[in-house]
């Protein structure tokens, strides 16, 4: 087999990235070592950047996202029991962010993507790459237990955080910046209508909750807990329980209760290489970094990333020339480390940290109180929430 770009990874930067492609007429595989109905219901992000939401929408692919998403133009920031309101519309010149799950936008890039007649190969096996240092790169796999080998011009290495393209880097090129946090976060997926129309950050002395949503039936919450919490010392009624602690306030408000469809917990880590291309294989998304979820940032990353190599790609094509390709790792970097800045610092603005000593604690809660009081300070956290501009 044959194509333009190789891609590895059927998650929002390889998808994003074939229909971009598509659009400026250059062939793409993708292949994805999962099935498609593993991808289209794993439960993950939710929130979209105006940008993401603008360039889906150009792309013909935001149909069902505008009439079921929940376009929000603020979110609340809760502390010492009083709800302070970030503006995000009045701050930004009316810009704001879709709440639309992950797996949903994988299904409608999917669809679309196979109704053009694209190429997605589900269930890839022993998947590896090679060549990519010199000008002929190959990717190799199994599919049915047949080996395969798929030849391209460039690979992109949109395989996520455990994906193999990283790894596939020789030893001494990368360099990685990494920061793990002593806590992760309980998720779960509730049948409850949310309580309040908007996300609502809470920073509270027993530890960190957020409430999200899906839809105006479906909540989703989430719980500062320990890294490696164990899911079965939490039955429903004790996350709940906990929830309803952590969400109260002076005036009396309660979360509204359902049943729990899904729980889970995930890690908290920080985590960027240098530089995030070699030859001829470009890293992508999750593959090149991670950020703590509190920002919200990892899906709009990786859709930023792919922007940027789509660019690169199309000059390529059109003239032979590699100028953008060759500044795809310094471009994309400049945005990567601005938004683990703010991911970083949002997580460390509403979590309880272990060690913290009382000085941090209150200094904290001075960080709040000026965030949620100062214009300059608010219009920081919303240009940064509904997202910077695109170079
Ligand atoms: P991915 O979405 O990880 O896609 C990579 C794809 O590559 C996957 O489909 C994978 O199956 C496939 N793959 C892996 N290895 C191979 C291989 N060897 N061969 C072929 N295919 C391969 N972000 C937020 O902003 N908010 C959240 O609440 C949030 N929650 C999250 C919860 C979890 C459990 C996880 C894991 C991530 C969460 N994120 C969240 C982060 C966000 O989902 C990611 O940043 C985003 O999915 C990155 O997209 P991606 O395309 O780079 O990688
Ligand atoms: C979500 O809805 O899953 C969500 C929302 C905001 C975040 C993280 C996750 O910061």
């Amino acid at each position: 087999m044959r194509t333009h770009v190789g891609i590895i990874g059927a998650g929002p930067a390889g998808l994003v990235l074939a229909h971009l492609l598509q659009r400026a007429g250059i062939e793409s595989v993708v292949l994805e070592s999962q099935t498609r109905p593993y991808i289209e219901e794993r439960v993950r992000a939710g929130v979209l950047e105006q940008g993401t939401v603008d360039l889906l929408n150009e792309l013909g692919l935001g149909e069902r996202m505008m009439r079921q998403g929940l376009m929000h133009y603020g979110v609340e920031l809760r502390f010492g029991g009083r709800g302070h309101r970030i503006d995000f519309a009045d701050l930004t010149g009316g810009k704001g962010v879709m709440i639309y799950a992950q797996h949903e936008v994988i299904k409608d890039l999917v669809a679309a993507r196979l109704a053009a007649g694209g190429e997605i190969l589900f269930e890839a096996k022993d998947v590896s790459v090679g060549g990519f240092e010199g000008e002929r790169p190959v990717i190799r796999f199994t599919q049915n237990g047949e080996p395969m080998e798929l030849h391209c011009d460039f690979i992109a290495g949109c395989d996520g955080f455990h994906g193999v393209c990283r790894g596939a880097i020789p030893d001494g090129v990368l360099k990685a910046y990494e920061r793990e946090y002593p806590f992760g976060w309980l998720g779960i997926l509730a049948e409850a209508p949310p309580a309040s129309h908007e996300l609502i950050y809470a920073n509270h002395e027993r530890g960190f909750a957020l409430m999200s949503m899906r839809s105006p039936k479906i909540s989703r919450l989430y719980l500062q807990c320990e890294p490696d919490e164990d899911l079965n010392k939490w039955p429903d009624a004790r996350i709940w329980e906990e929830m309803q602690k952590r969400f109260a306030t002076m005036d009396g408000f309660s979360l509204t209760e359902g049943p729990v469809i899904q729980k889970g917990v995930t890690g908290m880590r920080s985590f960027v290489v240098e530089p995030m291309q070699f030859g001829r294989l470009f890293l992508a998304g999750d593959s090149a970094h991670i950020v703590p979820p509190t920002g919200a940032k990892g899906l709009n990353l990786a859709v930023a990333d792919v922007r940027v190599l789509a660019s690169g790609l199309k000059e390529f094509y059109a003239s032979g020339k590699r100028d953008l390709l060759n500044k795809y790792s310094e471009i994309c970097l400049r945005r990567v480390w601005k938004v683990q800045r703010f991911s970083w610092w949002m997580t460390s603005l509403l979590h309880k940290f272990g060690a913290d000593s009382a000085f941090d604690r209150r200094r904290q809660l001075a960080e709040l109180d000026y965030v949620t009081s100062s214009r300059a300070a608010m219009t920081t956290l919303a240009e940064n929430y509904v997202g910077l501009p695109l170079e």
